[in-house]
């Protein structure tokens, strides 16, 4: 018996939610059709007469107008050319499609996005119509099709502001000569640089030109150039199929250096030295994770290390993680961040979440698969502590969102009907996620437990899943046949952490903490008795979070004075040290913390610095007057959080 999967469309319209909002209804059926049944594979995907034991899931992607139900992208060829004086991306996409139900329409999304014309494979012009503006969802593009339509090619150019996009100075980069750009595709922004149908639920191939000014180099998520081009001209080819919130651009003065066999990585000439030193063990990480759960499909495995502006701290864009600078501590002390990205090649990647409610498929599984990777190369010990950190930070968001207006967002499966799918990007999804993968692993044993995992991701490469997908192909390949009872439910669809969680726990941490408790009475930092050279980032980090509440300013002085926190040039420790330090009022921070303010726009650390000075009228003030010069260095993605924080009108 093989599993094989129908997809049966239909749209509705949705009157609960924007009126002018067109909803994709997908309904996937598992029809379990025996393997020697001939013909089975060319059934029409129409038809309804499903086995008996199949299950049916709908599928309802919130966040797109697209109707991929009906008529849908294979494949889409974007022709652009990159302009710096206007901030503006001009060209086409072509759109090769597969009409499913012989549609008239094909609908697509956009977000502040200039539509010149439509043209079809005929070479005529096409009527189109666009939708009304949603702040979150942009408008929906309803394009006129023939009958015989394989090809719709869509004329346009991007609004300076795009979300997707940030434009930087020459002033914003490390090299101060060039400007640069990069996009940001996930969750719902690929709308608002290119015209696509904008769901997670359909996977497409892609190929671009691009043109950019001849003294920069262009990279994507695709096969990817190591030189720069005279002309300023390069082609790309994304030859497996991926859902386009992975389609990915960045734009600057840019080297590249090997770093192994199949690993490389792109930065500008002032960063690439320190950034091949850091990723020393990427090759090695490769092996590993495909010793655990199967090849690594993509070919090379390239990293690119972006301006300080990039808002997040990686994005696995396939064959090319995009990642911050914040990373290169100068010790490979914050690796597990490139491991994360990595394993987003299974878990993501190959293996896609199908709604921005299935969100918890993609970081969860990646949160497990990240620890598992720096587990067999670093050690349990290690992997533990890196566990831990994340843990901790979880169990505090859980209580918070428990006491907030959305308690339901402490569920894994979401429901963000109406709400920017950013919002579901809480540790929540990453780590209750990983956590719930930990309590199953524990129930049935790392082996069995490995087996299922790469099944799993064998059995749906390229393809998309639901969480109710993700539930009956557990029980049916775990759970059943090991005769385990497990609260799957209660993970899943309940609120905050079930009680059979298993423990997480940290010796070394111990240690730590024990030590940290000391602060408030020590004489000076030496009685503490800190074997400074042993420790690692993550004690550290633990040591400056577990400082007690009492802990008087002097204490904060004489421990900087000592280690030097304030400017260590370790991006993790030094955030914590701010956020400990204006607890506890000490404010020898002040002249480093600005400077780090201004030049950081790692949304993760602007996040609780900024809300724990809003949390005093003197902090406010001054995080507004830090503002103030910092924000027109942030991506959209940041200043839109740190706005709210503050208060902020722009
Ligand atoms: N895919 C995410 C980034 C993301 C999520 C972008 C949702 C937009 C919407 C990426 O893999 C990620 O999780 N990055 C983390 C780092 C990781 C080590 C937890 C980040 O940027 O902080
Ligand atoms: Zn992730």
């Amino acid at each position: 018996m093989q599993p094989r999967i129908r997809v049966i469309f239909a749209q509705q319209e949705n009157k609960n939610y924007m009126k002018h909002c067109k909803l994709t209804l997908l309904i996937i059926t598992f029809g379990l059709v025996m393997s020697s049944c001939g013909g089975a594979e060319n059934q029409e995907d129409t038809n309804t007469d499903a086995p008996m034991d199949s299950v049916v899931t709908e599928v309802l992607d919130q966040h797109s107008y697209s109707n991929v139900a009906e008529v849908k992208t294979t494949h889409l060829h974007l022709d652009i050319a990159v302009d710096f004086e206007t901030k503006m991306l001009k060209g086409s996409v072509t759109h090769t499609i597969e009409n499913l139900t012989g549609s008239e329409n094909m609908i697509f999304d956009v977000h502040s996005l200039d539509i010149e014309k439509v043209v079809l494979d005929n070479g005529e012009q096409t009527t189109f119509e666009i939708g009304e503006f949603d702040e979150l969802l942009g408008n929906s593009v309803t394009v006129a099709l023939q009958p015989e339509t394989e090809l719709v090619t869509i004329y346009f150019s991007t609004a300076p502001d795009s979300k997707a996009l940030q434009w930087l100075s020459p002033q914003q980069t490390a090299g101060k000569n060039e400007p640069y750009l990069f996009t940001q595709g996930e969750a719902v922004l690929t709308r608002t640089w290119i015209p696509c149908q904008d769901t997670p639920g359909n996977r497409i191939t892609y190929s671009a030109d691009i043109t950019v000014p001849s003294q920069l180099m262009a990279v994507m998520s695709a096969d990817n150039p190591t030189e720069k081009n005279p002309e300023g001209k390069y082609h790309f080819e994304m030859k497996n199929p991926i859902p386009c919130y992975l389609i990915a651009l960045a734009v600057g003065d840019l080297e590249f250096a090997s770093l192994g066999d199949r690993t490389g990585v792109y930065a500008e000439p002032s960063m690439v030295e320190k950034s091949v030193y850091e990723f020393a063990d990427v090759e090695k990480m490769i092996e590993v994770a495909e010793e655990l759960y199967g090849e690594y499909k993509w070919g090379r495995y390239d990293i690119i290390v972006l301006p300080p502006s990039f808002p997040f701290g990686g994005m696995e864009n396939p064959k090319l993680t995009f990642a911050t600078p914040t990373i290169l501590a100068g010790d490979r002390s914050l690796v597990s961040l490139i491991a994360h990205e990595l394993a987003h090649s299974w878990s993501g990647n190959l293996v896609t979440n199908a709604t921005w409610d299935d969100f918890w498929l993609n970081e969860g599984f990646t949160v497990y698969f990240e620890n598992r990777i720096m587990e067999a190369l670093y050690g349990k010990e290690h992997s533990d502590m890196l566990f831990s950190i994340e843990y901790e930070e979880m169990l505090n968001e859980n209580s918070a969102i428990l006491e907030g207006d959305h308690p339901d967002d402490t569920k894994l499966k979401l429901d963000l009907i109406g709400r920017d799918p950013d919002d579901g990007m809480t540790a929540i999804a990453y780590v209750k996620g990983a956590l719930f993968l930990k309590t199953l692993e524990d129930a049935v044993g790392r082996e069995k437990f490995d087996v299922f995992i790469n099944s799993y991701f064998g059995d749906h490469e390229f393809q998309t899943l639901t969480t109710e997908d993700f539930v009956a192909y557990l029980n049916e390949n775990l759970l059943d046949p090991n005769e385990i009872d497990f609260n799957v439910d209660e993970w899943i669809y309940g609120q905050g952490i079930p009680e059979n969680s298993v423990k997480i726990e940290s010796n070394r941490f111990d240690l730590v903490a024990e030590i940290s408790a000391k602060i408030p009475t020590m004489e000076d930092v030496a009685s503490l008795g800190i074997d400074k050279d042993a420790w690692t980032t993550q004690e550290w980090m633990h040591f400056i979070r577990q400082s007690p509440a009492e802990t008087s300013a002097d204490k904060f002085v004489l421990l900087d004075e000592t280690f030097g926190f304030k400017n260590c040039g370790n991006s993790e420790i030094m955030a914590e040290w701010y956020i400990a330090s204006i607890k506890h009022g000490y404010d020898g921070i002040d002249a480093d913390m600005e400077y780090f303010l201004i030049n950081v726009g790692r949304r993760k650390f602007l996040e609780p610095i900024y809300t724990e000075l809003a949390k005093s009228a003197e902090g406010l003030a001054q995080g507004r007057a830090i503002y103030e010069k910092a924000r027109p260095n942030y991506h959209a993605i940041s200043f839109n959080t740190v706005d709210e924080i503050l208060n902020w009108e722009s």
